[in-house]
């Protein structure tokens, strides 16, 4: 029998990745990776097929284990991480989505949004999120207005409702369990941070019926084992689930108040710890639901910039400017630092602290001179210097402020990194494990299949490289009130 390993499932906007970790040591023995297709049916919508999502987690599984050369059976426990917010719908009795998945950065309820803005403040009270259309509760609304007879089952509570994590644990477990993770609820609009219930008001708010909905239940706790799948054994059990950007927090060891991370993905998540206490920010971040080992609540702040490596994949995909999104750090590098262009890359809308759903992206400042190169370069301070807004919004709320970890695709790009580390004008530290997602989902699990606990986890986790800054303050100033100039004209043109 071989030693026992831990599988951490990690379904995110783009790709499905599954890795196989050491149980004890958390080195990586097999990982696998799988593009989904994203559907833009609308301006503004995106959805995912349901079914395109359960083939790339089988299918990357198998792969992962296989790479691993361990047999499925030393799996000891199973921990899931997920893009969020993202809303399914199933039939309970057929396990058969019915409907697109639809995606975090869709668009389509802004104008439910805008309407309702005067209930901001309840909605806010209760979840510390914003009425944005990001958040799922929105989109579940849309889709039983849209179909009455779903909301005629939904109450029948034939139907099931869930984010991907929910989806997932529903098929892993051969349709037995319908559960969640705290972290995950807490992006629904539905969840009370603060009674860590669904909450009677805000159902009636969306009218989405409680027979519809998942158990919630901490991070580490009892999700199922599994069944009747081709791919794992049967009796695999499940023990750790948290949103990606959770899981990325945990996975980066912050576990404690003042502890801070920024995962680049498709966007870009700034969290902040903040222990017990759910800080209500005064600038328009969220406070959201951290990972949580027991039943005892634990929150972040967090700032969502929703289009980050998306931006470069833009430039890849849609202006083919390069054939690799590893090659727009060499384009950065060649651009000429006088070109002033400034890009705000809104595809989807501005989050944290503008929340302005009805922005697109901007670009400022072309020439005749303008290069492919000052396009990559562009995009990739467009991101930092959200992500900086973000920081500098948090930090009037908190006073806290120091060392930025840093992890996700993005932060393999020393460039990106340097520049991020100006924006800032303090230091950022990349991850030595650049997955810490993927990490994160395996320690919880691995905290709940007993084979390790905090303490030994954070001593697993270190800083490979640190970007210090080198901009001059006043130079930063000023890229920073110009950066600040951009955003206010786009805000300006679209609301
Ligand atoms: O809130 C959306 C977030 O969970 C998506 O993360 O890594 O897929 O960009 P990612």
């Amino acid at each position: 029998m071989s030693s026992p390993v831990i599988l951490a499932i990690d379904q995110g906007t783009t790709s499905s990745r599954a890795v196989v970790y050491d149980a004890k040591t958390f080195d990586v023995l097999g990982t696998a990776q799988q593009e989904i297709e994203q559907h833009y049916p609308h301006d503004g919508w995106v959805e995912h097929e349901p079914e395109d999502i359960w083939y790339s987690v089988a299918r990357t599984v198998r792969e992962a284990l296989a790479r691993s050369g361990r047999d499925a059976k030393s799996v000891a426990a199973i921990g899931i991480t997920n893009q969020r917010e993202t809303a399914v719908a199933w039939d309970r009795a057929t396990g058969r989505p019915v409907h697109r998945a639809i995606v975090w950065q869709d668009r389509r309820t802004t104008d439910f949004c805008r309407e309702r803005a005067a209930d901001q403040p309840m909605l806010t009270a209760k979840t510390g999120l914003v009425l944005d259309p990001y958040f799922s509760g929105t989109k579940l609304r849309w889709l039983l207005d849209r179909a009455p007879l779903l909301k005629v089952v939904a109450d029948r509570g034939e139907l099931a409702f869930g984010t991907v994590d929910s989806f997932l644990i529903w098929r892993l477990t051969g349709g037995t369990v319908h559960a969640t993770d705290a972290t995950n609820a807490s992006r629904t609009l539905l969840f009370n941070i603060h009674t860590m219930q669904w909450d009677d008001e805000l159902l009636r708010y969306f009218g989405v019926p409680r027979a519809a909905l998942p158990d919630v239940k901490p991070s580490v706790a009892e999700y199922g084992i599994t069944k009747g799948l081709d791919f794992l054994p049967d009796g695999v059990p499940i023990r750790g689930v948290a949103g990606d950007q959770q899981a990325a927090l945990f996975g980066q060891g912050c576990f404690t108040p003042g502890e801070a991370k920024c995962t680049y993905g498709t966007g870009a998540f700034y969290l902040l710890h903040t222990g017990e206490t759910a800080v209500q920010s005064k600038h328009k971040l969220l406070t959201t639901v951290a990972a949580m080992t027991d039943a005892r609540p634990k929150y972040a702040l967090e700032g969502a910039v929703f289009i980050a490596g998306a931006a470069v994949q833009w430039l890849r995909d849609g202006l083919h400017l390069f054939k690799s999104s590893a090659e727009v750090e060499q384009l950065a590098k060649e651009s000429n630092p006088a070109e002033p262009v400034l890009f705000v890359p809104g595809f989807v809308g501005l989050g944290a602290p503008h929340w302005v759903p009805e922005a697109r992206g901007v670009i400022f400042g072309l020439t005749r001179a303008t290069t492919a190169a000052d396009l990559g370069r562009a995009a990739l301070e467009g991101v930092a210097f959200q992500v900086a807004d973000l920081i500098d919004a948090a930090e009037k709320g908190t006073g806290e402020g120091g060392l930025l970890r840093v992890d996700g695709g993005m932060a393999r790009n020393d460039w990106f990194l340097q520049f991020q580390a100006d924006a800032l004008g303090r230091p950022v530290a990349r991850a030595a494990q650049s997955e810490s997602t993927a990490l994160g989902a395996a320690f919880l699990a691995a905290i709940g299949a007993g084979h390790a606990d905090e303490s030994s986890l954070g001593a697993l986790v270190s800083a490979a490289t640190r970007f210090e800054p080198k901009l001059p303050a006043p130079d930063r100033a000023k890229k920073l009130r110009e950066w600040r100039r951009a955003v206010r004209a786009v805000i300006g043109f679209y609301s």
